[in-house]
């Protein structure tokens, strides 16, 4: 059994987690999307629910069995994830934005499908996403709320990382170094929780679910305190 299995630490709390990669329409049939399979978001969920806490889990375009006991509500594009997010983060304790947002979208998703017609079309022009996590770190919905970032940096981890925090105006920050010259299957896919209160805590390489119980760690220390 996991530890917060045994002691449900998180059992009268309500979490917000967003997991998955958005997918920004071109037109149609046609997106710009990331790799996110999601499975980070999803296991932080599942977690929460065995911990004993009340779960949302915004999902984006994710082909994994919906985690039991959670509440799970689908979205495809960076607007819809940042309007269930911020539907959801009134009565949350804690946001994790465990989702990979699609930075930039199209201008405009072309209402028809674009046809071969000879030329290549021109060039899709982009659009800035909001950004949600800084929205939810700048403008908390109530003192107290534990909010919560994913970052994936290849070098510089810990300056970039702690930059980007404090940006963000996020409590915690996971930085998974990704690249950057390290070998692989040694200490490629350790991650880093950056806190606002200047710690750092490393996470050994490991099972996605022991990197999510780590998590919930740190932020069960933030919501007692
Ligand atoms: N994020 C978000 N909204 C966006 C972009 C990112 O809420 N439009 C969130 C992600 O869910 C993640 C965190 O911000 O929790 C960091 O994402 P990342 O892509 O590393 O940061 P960016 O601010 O987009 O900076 P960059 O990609 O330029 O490094
Ligand atoms: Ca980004």
């Amino acid at each position: 059994l996991r530890r917060g299995a045994l002691d449900s630490d998180l059992a009268g709390r309500h979490v917000v987690v967003s997991a998955g990669g958005t997918r920004e329409a071109i037109d149609p049939v046609r997106f710009i999307g990331n790799r996110s399979s999601g499975l980070q978001g999803y296991a932080l969920a599942a977690t929460a629910v065995a911990r004993g806490a009340s779960v949302t889990l915004v999902s984006a375009n994710v082909a994994l069995p919906d985690p039991a006991g959670a509440k799970v509500v689908r979205v495809g594009s960076a607007r819809e994830l940042r309007e269930a997010v911020l539907a959801g983060r009134a009565g949350a304790d804690v946001v994790v934005m465990a989702a990979a947002v699609a930075d930039f979208r199209p201008d405009a998703a072309a209402a028809s499908k674009i046809k071969k017609s000879g030329a290549a079309p021109g060039p899709i022009s982009l659009t800035e996403n909001p950004d949600i996590l800084l929205e939810l770190g700048r403008e908390r919905a109530h003192a107290g709320q534990v909010i919560v970032g994913f970052a994936a940096e290849t070098d510089n981890v810990l300056e970039h990382g702690r930059a980007k925090l404090a940006r963000k105006g996020c409590d915690l920050l996971v930085v998974n170094q990704v690249g950057g010259g390290r070998a692989f299957g040694t200490a490629d896919n350790q991650a880093v929780v950056l806190g606002a209160d200047g710690t750092a805590t490393e996470i050994a390489h490991g099972p996605k679910e022991d990197l999510a119980d780590r998590v919930w760690d740190l932020v069960g220390e933030r919501l007692a305190s």
